[in-house]
């Protein structure tokens, strides 16, 4: 759904809550959160999509790292998980359909999470996803607007695979380029989110739908601080800047940018590609963890080491009641 569509409409509707809501609707982040103990709080999270790319193996995979991303974002540890399929049995060869689940039943097993139930329906469109819950211990718990002042930003995965797919439906891309940007939407953010456990970080999100400076603007948003990028050090793939000069934006991009307009100030050196980027939507997209300044160096060289190449620090968190964000 376009970015504010879903306030517009549940405006005005009062959601029940209870003390042990750590993470609720009146807060919205990648995942709710629900104390059970003063040690073990559960995080719930569902997410489902309409294929993004042909293969129903690879889409299986990378609805998967989908679903699973929020729980890594609030920096808990996902156990169980659950299958949500609309499949249009009666006109599409059901191998296809076992192709899809099997690519999200590896995923999960790559990620030693356990699938145990789900429920599908008869649906034009094939669509798939999962419901994951997953545990974390109460006080770490990492909410996108705990952000700090002095703070580093680091980025784990390159954007633009929302422009590239774009390319992919207009038949412009190499099947090496396609392969690539499959395997970056498949990737789990589970060695970038074990490895960021041993640092100082404040607050972490997972970059989606609403782009990388979309995703930072809810983190900012009512955080009491702002936040500076710089658009050089972003790790973008670099075929995605090729395709954003020809003109191959998403709608969704530009849907991304007029939401957030007000909050974001960007300086004109920064070439327009490039301004596309920094909204492109992106599946299945890195994590965007704010650090502590001393610890910023060596979370990079952590994540590097850890096989996540293309983890970038990306900018700071400035104290700055304004909330706004600036893009030099
Ligand atoms: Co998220
Ligand atoms: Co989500």
């Amino acid at each position: 759904m376009p970015p504010g569509d879903l306030d517009k409409a549940l405006c005005g509707i009062a959601f029940p809550s209870d003390e042990n809501v750590i993470i609720g609707l009146d807060r919205a982040d990648d995942a709710g959160v629900y104390r059970v103990s003063d040690e073990l709080a559960l995080i719930q999270t569902v997410d489902f999509f309409t294929p993004i790319v042909d293969d129903p193996y690879w889409f299986g995979q990378i609805a998967a790292a989908n679903a699973l991303s929020d729980v890594y974002a609030m920096g808990g540890t996902p156990k169980t998980a659950m299958n949500l399929v609309a499949f249009p049995s009666k006109t599409m060869d059901l191998s296809i359909l076992r192709q899809m689940i099997q690519g999200g039943v590896d995923k999960l097993k790559e990620a030693e999470v356990i699938l145990i139930g789900g429920h599908s329906i008869e649906d034009k469109e094939i669509k798939y996803g999962l419901s994951v819950t997953g545990f974390i211990h109460p006080k770490r718990v990492l909410a996108k607007k705990n952000l700090r002042p002095g703070d580093r930003l680091i980025l784990t995965k390159p954007i633009g695979t929302g422009i590239v797919n774009t390319a992919i439906k207009a038949n412009m891309v190499s099947e090496q380029l396609s392969e690539k940007v499959t395997r970056v939407m498949a990737a789990l953010n589970r060695d970038a989110a074990l490895i960021m456990a041993n640092f100082d970080i404040s607050a972490c999100t997972d970059v989606t739908g609403f782009g990388l400076l979309g995703h930072l603007a809810e983190m900012v948003n009512g955080s009491g601080c702002s936040a500076r990028i710089v658009s050089g050090q972003v790790p973008f793939i670099p075929e995605a800047e090729e395709f954003a000069a020809m003109g191959l934006i998403p709608a969704g991009a530009y849907k991304n940018r007029e939401f957030r307009e007000q909050m974001i100030t960007i300086a004109e050196a920064v070439p327009r590609t490039i301004q596309d980027l920094l909204f492109d939507p992106q599946t299945s997209g890195g994590l965007l963890i704010s650090v502590s300044n001393v610890h910023c160096a060596d979370l990079v060289s952590a994540l590097k080491n850890g096989g996540i190449a293309d983890a970038a620090p990306i900018g700071d968190i400035i104290d700055s009641q304004e909330e706004r964000i600036r893009v030099i």
